[in-house]
């Protein structure tokens, strides 16, 4: 199977070359290859894949709102070019979105059904993608996926991980609840998408779900360290960007295609595990 994976250098990228590796893979990303060019379209036309796994993406929540017009080229526009290549070619397309298409008014996991309503630029340049993916090509299955750790690029792991070991304590926000996800997980879970039949939306989480503080809280004792850590409010971390204060996602389509993920504490103490940049105190 002839796979293209776009943003192959960010941290689902890199997953996704691991867990893909007997594949006849076609790497795109920076600075060969812009998503907001529209020779996008025709580079991956000349590569010829079967499989899109289209990852790529403007991924700065905050940075968004700084610069929408760039989130929008990147996730938007790029996915145009992205979906009306895979059309051309009758590829199956995967393309990966985000629990922050909802707005967090629900206290009950989100369906595949329920009606986006993005709350910052970041969701709506993604939710504007998923539609651009969908309309644009056929065969797509669009994956919304939250709170995602892997072992390129920085993340919430890896920063609670180094300032767990710096700071006397720790603030983090106690009153937005979602699902972490270990982007080795995601990207066998894509692998086993991307043959199957399933179009339209899919979510895929780790099972189980959490609050930031509740997630660093975790961290932390997985270090076995002791720097308490203090729950804030949305409002006092006076992020640039609005964030969903519920955005588990349910994942009633996945759960009809087999096994669901790990718990994301498993999934989260394997990834410490292995982490080449863990602390010292981790054995
Ligand atoms: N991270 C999360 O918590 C999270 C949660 C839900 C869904 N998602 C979605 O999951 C997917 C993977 O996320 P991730 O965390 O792996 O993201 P990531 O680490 O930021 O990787 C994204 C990749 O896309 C590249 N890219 C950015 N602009 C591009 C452009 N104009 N042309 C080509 N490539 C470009 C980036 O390159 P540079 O690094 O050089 O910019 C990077 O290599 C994304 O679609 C994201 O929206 C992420």
């Amino acid at each position: 199977m002839r796979i293209l994976i776009t943003g192959a250098q960010g941290q689902l990228g890199h997953a996704l070359q691991q867990a893909l590796s007997g594949e006849d893979l076609i790497l795109k990303d920076l600075p060969e290859f812009d998503l907001t060019q529209s020779h996008s379209e025709s580079k991956i036309v000349a590569a010829r894949p079967s499989v899109i796994l289209h990852v790529g993406a403007y991924t700065n929540v905050d940075g968004a709102e700084r610069e929408p017009d760039r989130a929008l080229a990147v996730n938007v526009h790029g996915t145009t070019f992205v979906a009306r290549a895979a059309a051309t070619l009758n590829a199956r397309l995967i393309y990966v979105s985000t629990d922050y298409v909802f707005d967090g008014t629900q206290t009950t996991p989100y369906c595949e059904e329920d009606v986006p309503h993005p709350l910052n630029m970041y969701g709506q340049s993604k939710r504007a993608g998923e539609i651009a993916a969908l309309t644009g090509c056929p065969n797509t299955l669009v994956v919304r996926t939250a709170w995602l750790y892997g072992h390129a690029g920085n993340n919430f792991v890896k920063t609670i991980m180094r300032l767990a070991g710096e700071k006397p304590f720790l603030e983090v926000v106690g009153d937005q609840r979602g699902c972490p996800t270990n982007a080795d997980d995601l990207a066998l879970a894509l692998k086993n998408l991307l043959v199957s039949d399933l179009r339209g939306i899919c979510h895929v989480t780790n099972t189980g779900d959490c609050t930031w503080h509740e997630f660093a809280e975790a961290i932390v004792s997985l270090m076995e360290l002791s720097t308490p850590v203090r729950p804030i409010t949305t409002a006092q971390a006076g992020r640039l960007a609005r964030r969903p204060a519920y955005s588990v996602l349910a994942q009633g389509r996945l759960g009809t295609m087999g096994p669901l993920l790990p718990d994301w504490k498993e999934a989260l103490a394997r990834f410490m595990k292995y982490a080449p940049h863990r602390a010292s105190t981790l054995n």
